[in-house]
């Protein structure tokens, strides 16, 4: 019988098994190479404990399979697989619930920041200042369009740039600031926006990893994450806050002007058919992701505060472990939890990333390498030691399993396992 519960005719599950794990809360039992687990319930029945991803999309999307399916069954039908009405659908929603005016939607969040400095009519050889700490996307469209970019560090509280070392970078070359809202909450914006004012500079909001966080401005302003500057971007990739199924992108402006822009070069630069103003590029969001992610906005909210629970239970489970540090909210913004990173401090992170892979938890690290190190960046304007914080983040964090559908036992599991990771090195 449970046999069939887990799907796989070779497990045996003895009552000794269960019996020799520890105590019935973390009763987590691995019964087959496939990583099944075991636990008991509160009526000390056995019951099968999902297995645990950086990232579960399928349990997600069993939960609400009707619309995702109606949804793309629409599609289907109507066979408008391209700018059909989904997508059309999908932006009134998203500007709705982001409370901008233009949203725009692409075929995915690097094209999305392409597009946005294209808008912006950059030349080569403007400068464009990002953080060193954050995903390749955010340095490679710059540099892909002939753009310098001049990386600066981050805070080592929020992971985010800062806005003091930003000020120290700009030159009068410098044209646009690119922040980067990491793992999912706001940079300073009160500070960077102040900075990009005095300076006459665009910024350009990745928010690829934050949909969702809202900011706080001191004279009670909220606005959502990606909608400060003069033009966000985002991702709709599957592990994102709201993610598609396959790859997807928006850039988000209150300026009708730039929208027009944006909405012309991402169209091959075409405002009137097959006449061509501007060069342009070809990035659309397709009709069956934007059904996707019309069934999910309405969820998004939700799904924030589940990833919040998950954090929340995360940093009450390491609270009182020196060799951890967990992640830290600013007091302006939201956080939305796209990842849950810790700092390590005097211990292997590898060794415990190792030790959970062999208990079945995956953990990732975001991100290695800073971009001042990395090999297609490098040129003779940086070098090791150049932006400490970044290189101390690199060598010592490590990420979680952080998704919508994590329960306590998994937590538990999880957060259990971490602790005696650690404590081993001890
Ligand atoms: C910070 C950041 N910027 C840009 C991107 C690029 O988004 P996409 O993968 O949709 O091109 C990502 C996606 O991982 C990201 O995390």
């Amino acid at each position: 019988m449970l046999q069939q519960f887990f799907g796989c005719a070779n497990v045996v599950i003895k009552d000794e098994d269960i019996k020799r794990s520890n105590s019935i809360k973390k009763q987590c039992i691995l019964f087959s190479k496939k990583c099944i687990f075991a636990a008991r319930n509160n009526n000390n029945t056995v019951v099968p404990m999902n297995p645990i991803q950086m990232v579960d999309l399928r349990t997600q999307y069993l939960h609400i399979k009707e619309d995702i399916d109606a949804g793309i069954a629409e599609v289907l039908e109507s066979t408008a697989f391209v700018k059909g009405g989904k997508v059309s659908d999908f932006q009134k929603h998203l500007e709705a619930f982001l409370d901008v005016k233009h949203v725009i939607p692409v075929g995915n969040g690097t094209d999305a920041l392409q597009i946005a400095l294209m808008a912006l009519g950059l030349k080569p050889g403007d400068e464009v200042i990002t953080p060193t700490f954050t995903f390749i996307a955010t340095a490679e469209v710059v540099a892909l369009l002939g753009l310098t970019p001049v990386v600066v560090d981050v805070d080592y509280e929020t992971f985010c740039i800062n806005p003091e070392a930003v000020e120290k970078a700009i030159t009068p070359r410098t044209k646009a600031i690119v922040p980067v809202h990491l793992f999912g909450q706001n940079v300073n914006m009160e500070a960077l926006l102040k900075i990009a004012k005095r300076h006459r500079l665009y910024v350009v909001e990745d928010a690829c990893q934050s949909m969702g966080a809202v900011y706080t401005f001191s004279d009670g302003r909220k606005l959502h994450s990606g909608c400060m500057g003069e033009i966000g971007c985002t991702s709709f990739f599957p592990s994102k806050n709201l993610g598609c199924y396959g790859d997807g992108g928006a850039l988000f402006t209150n300026d009708d002007n730039l929208a027009e822009q944006i909405r012309t070069i991402a169209n091959h630069g075409m405002r009137i058919r097959y006449y061509h103003d501007v060069v342009g590029v070809n990035s659309r969001l397709d009709s069956i992701q934007a059904a996707v992610l019309d069934a999910k906005l309405p969820h998004l909210n939700d799904y924030i505060a589940a990833r919040r629970r998950a954090a929340d239970h995360y940093n009450k489970a390491f609270a009182a472990c020196r060799q951890l540090v967990t992640p830290t909210t600013a007091s302006y913004t939201t956080h939305s939890f796209h990842q849950y990173t810790v700092k390590t401090n005097g211990i292997d992170r590898d060794k415990v990333i190792n030790r959970l892979a062999e208990k079945q938890i995956p953990a990732m690290i975001y991100y290695p390498v800073p971009l001042h190190l990395q090999k297609a960046y490098l040129d003779c304007r940086y070098q090791e030691g150049d932006f400490p914080v970044a290189e101390a983040l690199s060598a010592t964090v490590f990420s979680l399993p952080m998704h919508t559908e994590l329960d306590v036992e998994q937590l538990n599991y999880i957060s259990d396992n971490v602790l005696k990771a650690v404590a081993e090195q001890n």
